[in-house]
């Protein structure tokens, strides 16, 4: 697992981690999310010693991430295999040989009968058996992720850190790859922790996430309790969730809707049960991997405020009156 604990980090004068606090359990998918500049690939360099932190600790595996000690950070970082957004492949190698790199930069042989079969295992799970001696140049983004990928793995990493691994690719292999990472974690029991711009990203695979703003880690917990009913404006600004856009006149009622109860008819029984009209003013479904989540704004006359709340409570609809 990894602790991090009170971490800061500055570049000259500017201010990057400012105390940041969290821990990833094993074979969890960990989400770091947050806007462009929120520090978030800067956490991810000092969790695995590509940067240093100024003050607090990082640990992984129980032993402290630290650039002073070299020979334990090589260690360190054999366990962390890393992924990005450009792939850094290197042109002029095929698959097999980019794949191969690791294991030839800590001195192993990549052709004994036994790497050969462990890299062609990869190149199997990763979907790629039939590229293995193409050029980088002749595949596609997704299918260049997926050798940067198999990379990352040859050294039998613990953790698997990737950052905006999937901001380069189209939806739908976006999904693929996401998929691919679930895979991993599974079968392979690898901690993965995803630093992400995108909401869907986390919505699709993270087990947990933590929100990271201007240096700071201001929510931490499932994807589905952070964003169905954000809380601090920070996060409703990240999903452009602000309410501008809602009537002045009357009240404006957020309804949530969460597992249990979320299928039942509560909008039109209310209407008709309490003779009641209202308008929809903003809705949406969310996917969180198997379940969906959601919420509703209604808008009620001020005189029928509070027997729609009553309404709401005896059905058990968690609400919450929109300021
Ligand atoms: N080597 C560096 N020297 C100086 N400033 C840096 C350095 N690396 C990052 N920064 C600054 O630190 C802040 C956080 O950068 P970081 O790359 O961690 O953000 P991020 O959350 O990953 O953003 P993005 O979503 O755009 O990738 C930014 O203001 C950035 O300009
Ligand atoms: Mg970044």
């Amino acid at each position: 697992m990894i602790r991090i604990h009170n971490v800061r980090k500055s570049f000259q004068d500017l201010d990057v981690l400012k105390g940041i606090s969290f821990a990833i359990e094993d074979s969890e998918i960990f989400g770091i999310i947050g806007q462009s500049g929120a520090g978030k690939s800067t956490l991810l360099r000092c969790i695995n010693g590509l940067e240093a932190y100024d003050s607090g600790e990082i640990e992984v595996d129980g032993t402290v991430v630290s650039v002073k000690d070299k020979s334990k950070l090589k260690y360190l970082q054999k366990q962390m295999g890393m992924i990005f957004q450009g792939f850094n492949l290197l042109e002029r190698l095929d698959v097999y040989d980019n794949v191969a790199l690791p294991l030839k930069f800590w001195g192993i042989s990549p052709k004994t009968p036994e790497n050969r079969k462990k890299i062609l295992e990869l190149l199997g799970l990763v979907g790629l058996e039939d590229k293995v001696h193409a050029k980088p140049r002749e595949l596609s983004g997704g299918q260049k992720q997926r050798v940067a990928i198999a990379r990352a793995l040859v050294l039998d990493p613990r953790f698997l850190l990737c950052d905006e691994a999937t901001s380069a690719l189209d939806p739908e292999i976006t999904k693929e790859i996401l998929g691919l990472l679930q895979k991993i974690n599974r079968e392979l029991g690898i901690t993965i922790v995803i630093v992400t711009h995108q909401m869907e990203v986390v919505k699709q695979v993270c087990d947990r996430v933590a929100f990271l703003s201007d240096g700071v880690v201001l929510a931490e917990g499932k994807p589905e309790d952070l964003f169905v009913k954000p809380d601090r404006p920070e996060i409703r600004s990240f999903l452009r969730e602000e309410s501008n856009l809602l009537p002045k006149e009357g009240v404006n009622i957020q309804l949530f809707f969460s597992g249990e109860g979320s299928d039942e008819p509560v909008v039109t029984h209310m209407a008709r049960t309490l003779q009641r009209d209202f308008s929809i003013c903003w809705a949406k479904l969310e996917d969180f991997r198997e379940n969906v989540y959601g919420s509703l704004v209604i808008n009620v006359r001020k005189e029928d405020r509070e027997s729609v709340c009553a309404f709401l409570d005896e059905k058990k609809v968690a609400w919450e009156v929109i300021s």
